[in-house]
């Protein structure tokens, strides 16, 4: 039921959670489920490359774990006592990825009030994990790769160089080889940061841990949500394992949730008929995973009315964060198809898909 990961950092590095007993995991790893041999390959892996300061480059569909894997990364190294800092690439607007990046000084440009310190910085002696990593504008990458084989950078608006020392974890969605051929992204940029490939596989590759993951996350979240669960009916158990997850661990996890809302008696109902009956959180027919998520999303969204937000809305019901929705649907081109339409009761109307940019 749960993984056999057993890692312990190569050195103690006084953060308490390494527990000297060998035959027991580390604490921080209790919430990686699985032991399918694909998964266990990218253990094994993560095993070998958490104790040095190498770079780690993760890829894999949405929500197969490339954060967690991250986390997992770090917890297990060295330099676990240290600071973990996260930036989301494809979150910021592009002008201000830089300063996020690198950092400036008071006045380096209009809005600049105070001296700001970048995330190569706040990672100083520990791990910078940069979510998103293709989506870094090409006027950025020069930049990047000068700090990951320098490791020193200036802040915008001075010339004074400064040196850190960060182990670099990345993480992509894309295909980041397929964009070097495209000339979308670097060459020498892309063999800097895959120095230590991990690529997880979908849910849908290692079905093997899926009752796993179920129970996990219905003692987990039952205990969040306060329902305990005594029958997991096997009609149900058969229907999660035989599908497809497009939205991988992340979909499970959010549809054991609402099935544990909807639960009576201690009888786990099957999350997949009420999300089929709703024609929402779970795609129709087994389809390429772009087209799924792409159709998942915006079914979701029509189901909310377009409302991403809130407790019910599109965001909600997909187990995203609002932020990460709005990129997604970024990604796919999906916008509102009418401005006219209602707007959102719960947003201010920047939040509405109607209101976004579109990708170029
Ligand atoms: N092996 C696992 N065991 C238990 N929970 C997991 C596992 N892998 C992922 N999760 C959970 O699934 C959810 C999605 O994981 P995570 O955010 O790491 O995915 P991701 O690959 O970064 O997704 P995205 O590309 O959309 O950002 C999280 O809540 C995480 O805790
Ligand atoms: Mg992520």
């Amino acid at each position: 039921m749960s993984t056999r990961f057993t890692v312990r950092p190569s050195e103690d590095c006084g953060c308490g959670d390494h527990s000297s007993d060998p035959g027991s995991r580390p604490r921080k790893f209790e919430q990686l489920i699985g032991d399918s041999p694909a998964l266990e390959a990218v253990l094994d892996g993560v095993r070998r490359v958490a104790p040095t300061s190498s770079t780690v480059l993760i890829q894999g569909e949405t929500g197969t774990g490339k954060e967690l894997i991250s986390r997992a990364i770090h917890n297990i190294s060295p330099r676990c006592g240290r600071p973990f800092v996260k930036l989301n690439c494809a979150a910021i607007p592009l002008d201000l990825l830089e300063s996020e990046l690198f950092g400036h000084e008071k006045g380096a440009f209009t809005g600049a009030i105070a001296q700001k310190l970048g995330r190569f910085e706040l990672a100083d002696k520990g791990t910078l994990f940069l979510d998103e990593v293709g989506d870094i504008p090409p006027q950025l990458q020069p930049k990047l790769l000068r700090i990951l084989q320098e490791q020193e950078f200036e802040r915008l608006g001075s010339s004074r160089t400064h040196q850190v020392d960060v182990r670099l974890v990345a993480a992509t969605h894309r295909d980041l080889a397929g964009m070097v051929r495209n000339g979308e992204f670097r060459s020498d940029l892309y063999f800097r940061l895959n120095v230590f490939p991990v690529q997880l596989p979908p849910l849908r590759e290692r079905r093997e841990d899926i009752p796993a993951l179920v129970a996990h996350f219905v003692e987990f979240l039952g205990r969040r949500v306060g329902r305990q669960i005594d029958n997991i009916p096997k009609e149900t158990m058969l229907d999660l394992c035989s599908y497809d997850w497009p939205g991988n661990i992340r979909e499970l996890q959010n549809l054991i949730e609402r099935a544990l809302i909807l639960s009576e008696d201690g009888v786990l109902p099957n999350p997949l008929l009420t999300a089929r009956t709703q024609n929402i959180g779970v795609s129709p027919s087994p389809t390429t995973f772009i087209e799924s998520e792409h159709a998942l999303i915006l079914r979701t969204l029509e189901a909310t009315s377009w409302v991403i937000g809130g407790r019910d809305g599109a965001a909600a019901r997909l187990g995203l964060k609002r932020t990460t929705l709005i990129y997604k649907m970024q990604r796919h081109g999906i916008s509102r198809p009418s401005l006219e339409s209602t707007l959102e009761m719960d947003e201010p109307p920047v939040q509405t898909a109607g209101s976004l940019p579109r990708l170029q």
